[in-house]
Formats: structure tokens, C-alpha cells, sequence
């Protein structure tokens, strides 16, 4: 097994380093930044059973060390992926993580059918945690509810399932318990903060939707304690996710207790870093004396030493 390779459950990846949904598009936009074969996965935007327009303009601003996103899911919806982008990504020598979102357990369902059925998928992410489309958070804010969705996904066939779960709520640990013995492979951690952003002369919120979701650096620090308190308490691998922009962000992901990383909004600003972050970490590994990087998670000592 090479020294980055790691296992999520039934997901084996290459590397620890993916690239996250809403961040890299289809991936084809990215072709001239980034070495795909590099990556351990790619996970594209969002699909949805059916087309999406998304939210009015407005749709991003930026924040200190940051930006909010209301983009509301905007796709051309499944049949249109499955015919059109899927092809492609599954040529691009990359493990090809497909995110889903859905209103009902039975639309979740059906996409997960035709995924099991489809060449070149190698994990599920679902999606029950968009701050942005109204019930977007429904299934990612309720234990009982999360785990629904994650049983019927999980019931469709033998593709790994991932559930990316939302910040927003009073302790993201209830909902991750409920998904691991639900059947989830890893949870990925975590989606957007809510927040907005104001004009105040015009006494107008800046964004279309009046709220957005917040990502990037800004809440790095946010992301590691749930990373951390999450791997605690639940025994399930964790995706880290939330303002990663250099190698030593993957290594503290990592040491809190994330097995894997998903780089997000350093996409829109230095699309070569995913790749670049690959060959960085081989160093690491040499460096630190270690056989394989899954030797370094969950690594941090909190004790007084
Ligand atoms: O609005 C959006 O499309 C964002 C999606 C998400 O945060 O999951």
C-alpha cells in the first residue's frame, strides 16, 4: 500500500486529498490548474433529481478571510450528469465521489440506484446540509432524520456513503452517531456556517438570499474543534473540511482526527493547491518517519506534556 493511501470503511482512496463539492465545478473548468491523477478525489457540485435554477444575484461576496455563498444549488439536475459530466470525470483517473441532494428518501433512492449501476463512481456523498435551498438542512439537522436517508442510500447497493453534515446546529455529534450506525462509510466535516453579509447605507443585505453560507480560512479553527470533538466520540472515519489554503492546515485536519481532507474555497483563488498538497504530504511522511499517513491521524495530545 503506498505511504498516502488511506481507507474510509469500504472507500480506499489514494490520498487524503480531495477537492469539495461547489468548489471545483465539474472539473473541467480546472483542467489547466490541476493534475487530476494527483488527487485522492474529486467531488463535484451538487446533483439534484431535478434541475435547479439556484438563488437570485447576489450570489457570493466576500468576507474577511472568507467568502458567503448562496448559490442554492444551481444544476442542470441527474439524468443531464449521469449523460454528460460523469463520463468525463470518470475518465480522469481520479476517484469520482458523486454529491447528491434531494427533497425526499425516495429521490435520494433513485439517484442511488442509478449510481450503483453506473461505471466509474467510488463513493456517494449526500448533501443534507445546504444552508441555501429551503429544507436543504431538514435531513442533516435531525439524528432520525439523517439516518433515514443514510439507511435507504446505503440499502441501493455496495457504493460507499458519505454524509457531509452541516455546522449548524447545537452538536454536530448526535447527527454524526446517527449516521455511523446508520451504515455511513465516513462523515465529511462540515458544510457552511450560516451567515450574511450588510450594506449598510443601503440598509440591504448584501446576497440575493439575504443568508449565505461561510466558508474558508475564517472558519478553519471552527472546523478542527468539530473535527476533533467528532472523532472523540463517534467511531467513524472523518473527511476534514473548512478553509484548508496549505500543508500545515491538511496536518492539524489530520492530527484532530480526520483521516481525509477536502480542500473548498482555496479553489476559487489558487486552483493548483489540491495537487500541490499531494506531493507536499509525501515529504511529510519521510519526515515524520511513518510507513502511511493514517499513522499521524487523531495524533494530538491534549494532556499537559
Ligand atoms: O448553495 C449552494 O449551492 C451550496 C451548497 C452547499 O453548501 O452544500
Amino acid at each position: 500500500m503506498s505511504v498516502l493511501a488511506v481507507k474510509l470503511n469500504r472507500l480506499s482512496l489514494a490520498n487524503p486529498i480531495l477537492v469539495a463539492s461547489g468548489t471545483f465545478g465539474y472539473a473541467k473548468e480546472m483542467t489547466a490548474f490541476v493534475d487530476f491523477k494527483k488527487l485522492g478525489g474529486i467531488i463535484p457540485k451538487t446533483v439534484t433529481p431535478q434541475p435547479r435554477a439556484g438563488n437570485p444575484p447576489p450570489r457570493t461576496v466576500e468576507t474577511a478571510s472568507g467568502m458567503l455563498n448562496s448559490i442554492g444549488l444551481d444544476n442542470d439536475g441527474f439524468d443531464q450528469f449521469m449523460a454528460e459530466k460523469l463520463p468525463y470525470l470518470a475518465d480522469l483517473g481520479s476517484s469520482v465521489i458523486v454529491n447528491i441532494a434531494a427533497k425526499t428518501n425516495d429521490e435520494f433512492r433513485r439517484m442511488a440506484d442509478v449510481l450503483n449501476a453506473a461505471e466509474g463512481v467510488a463513493a456517494v456523498e449526500l448533501n443534507i446540509s445546504c444552508p441555501n435551498v429551503s429544507g436543504g438542512v431538514d435531513f442533516g439537522t435531525n439524528p432520525e432524520l439523517a439516518a433515514s436517508v443514510v439507511e435507504t442510500v446505503c440499502s441501493a447497493g455496495p457504493l460507499p456513503v458519505i454524509a457531509k453534515l452541516t455546522p449548524n446546529v447545537t452538536s454536530v455529534i448526535p447527527i454524526a452517531q446517527a449516521v455511523a450506525d446508520a451504515g455511513a462509510d465516513a462523515v465529511s466535516l462540515i458544510n457552511t456556517f450560516q451567515g450574511m453579509a450588510i450594506d449598510w447605507k443601503k440598509r440591504k443585505p448584501i446576497l440575493g438570499n439575504v443568508l449565505g453560507g461561510l466558508s474558508g480560512p475564517a472558519i478553519k479553527p471552527l472546523a478542527l474543534r468539530i473535527v476533533w470533538q467528532v472523532a472523540q466520540a463517534v467511531k467513524i472515519p472523518i473527511i476534514g473540511v473548512g478553509g484548508i489554503q496549505c500543508l500545515n492546515d491538511v496536518m492539524e485536519f489530520l492530527v484532530a482526527g480526520a483521516t481525509a481532507v477536502q480542500v473548498g474555497t482555496a479553489n476559487f483563488y489558487n486552483p493548483g493547491l489540491s495537487s500541490e498538497l499531494v506531493s507536499q504530504l509525501a515529504e511529510v511522511v519521510q519526515q515524520e518517519g511513518v510507513s502511511n499517513i493514517s499513522e499521524l491521524v487523531g495524533t494530538l495530545r491534549t494532556d499537559a506534556s
